[in-house]
């Protein structure tokens, strides 16, 4: 499929800003938001990663949204509001479980899966029975929202397998040309993608990991339930070759597990490996062990003593690779705990299911 190419209006907004009110005076966010409103594409930072926007109520908005992206249709979109009170108008019902989860992390990194009252486009649910909806914390997304007024449909800003955008950079590698305008507002904070949560069941599930924990979520609302989708994959690698490719590089990408030492030791013995036989090798790691390793090219995404940072980098560092040219990358891994489980499944998304478990050293 191939999209019309069209003219990409970009405009930046100085950041940090003193009040969303203040940025909807600003003459990026009047375009964008009319543009919204015609039925155009404009691509706008959150603060989990930039999203790619249409009017979710038109369906040939919506439709075009795929198209940019080159994204499969039957994969459902996340609706974005501006104002709690636009949420009555997409849904039919709120359980107590999404009504405290609103009040606890709204505006903020968590999606929620409700029953929808057929308001948006067809193509945005994929035909389901149910919508996901988010209400973004970053001042200019929610500028952007309000002064549109109506509810967005909205994708990651990035071509369809490859690794989410968190800087306006990313967006206009992926997409220049084939949408209809870029905010600009500098990088995003959290990094990686917003919690999606299911609370149409009386027990709530995790259906992705993202900017709020696990730990977080039960806090409020006690018990949640993990997708076994998520469970399955924590614990034991799945075949190469899942049903979409995700955040994925272009070289092939080696996730390595095992204790620090283990795994370095492996990471540096495959790199080698790969080298002799003339690959172009990458690693990632983080700040702390920049100066461990030896490789065409050693990629930090952050500080292991920071989790934050690490999901903030991710993206970004997967993306150094494509510009680096690298073949074969092999990746740390990290503990499963709180943002750390995020950052898992992300990595291991990106390696497709390839996961190498370090062997034992049997010498002390
Ligand atoms: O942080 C985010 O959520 C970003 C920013 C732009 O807001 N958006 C984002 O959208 O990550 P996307 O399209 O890349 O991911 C949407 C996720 C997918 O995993 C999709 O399957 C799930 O939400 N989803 C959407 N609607 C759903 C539904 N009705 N039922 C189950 N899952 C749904
Ligand atoms: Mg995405």
């Amino acid at each position: 499929m191939t999209a019309v190419r069209v003219e990409t209006r970009r405009w930046i907004i100085e950041q940090p800003h003193d009040s969303v009110d203040g940025l909807k005076r600003e003459i990026g966010i009047r375009e964008a938001a009319a543009m919204l409103r015609e039925g155009k594409l404009v691509a706008f930072p959150t603060e989990t990663v930039y999203g790619l926007g249409a009017d979710a109520r038109s369906d040939e908005a919506v439709k075009k949204i795929f198209q940019a992206k080159g994204r499969p249709s039957d994969n459902p979109l996340i609706v974005h509001i501006g104002k709690r009170e636009q949420l009555d108008e997409l849904v039919s019902t709120l359980p107590d479980t999404g009504r405290v989860l609103i009040e606890r992390f709204w505006p903020g990194p968590l999606t929620l899966i409700l029953p929808h009252r057929g308001t948006v486009a067809p193509s945005v649910t994929a035909g389901l029975r149910t919508v996901g909806v988010r209400m973004p914390s970053h001042p200019v997304a929610l500028a952007l929202l309000q002064e549109a007024g109506v509810p967005v449909a909205a994708p990651s800003a990035n071509r369809s397998g490859r690794p989410s955008p968190t800087e306006a950079e990313h967006v206009w590698e992926d997409l220049a040309g084939r949408i209809d305008g870029l905010l600009d507002g500098g990088p995003s904070g959290v990094g990686v993608e917003s919690t999606v949560v299911d609370v149409t069941e009386e027990v709530p599930i995790l259906l992705r990991p993202g900017g709020i924990t696990l730990e977080a979520l039960k806090k409020v609302v006690g018990e949640v339930r993990v997708d076994p989708g998520l469970q399955a994959e924590a614990q034991r690698p799945r075949s190469p070759g899942m049903k979409y490719r995700h955040y994925a590089p272009n070289g092939e990408m080696w996730l390595v597990t095992g204790t620090e030492a283990d795994m370095m030791r492996t990471i540096q013995r495959l790199a080698d490996d790969a080298a002799a036989q003339g690959r172009r090798v990458g690693i990632l790691t983080t700040d702390e062990r920049l100066m461990r390793y030896k490789a065409d090219w050693v990629v930090s995404c952050g500080r292991r003593s920071e989790p934050e940072s690490v999901a903030r980098g991710l993206y970004a560092a997967l993306r150094r690779f494509d510009e680096l040219g690298a073949e074969y990358i092999l990746a740390e891994s990290f503990p499963v705990d709180g943002i750390w489980f995020t950052v898992m499944n992300r990595l291991r998304k990106a390696a497709e299911g390839r996961i190498i478990h370090a062997e034992r050293s049997t010498s002390s």
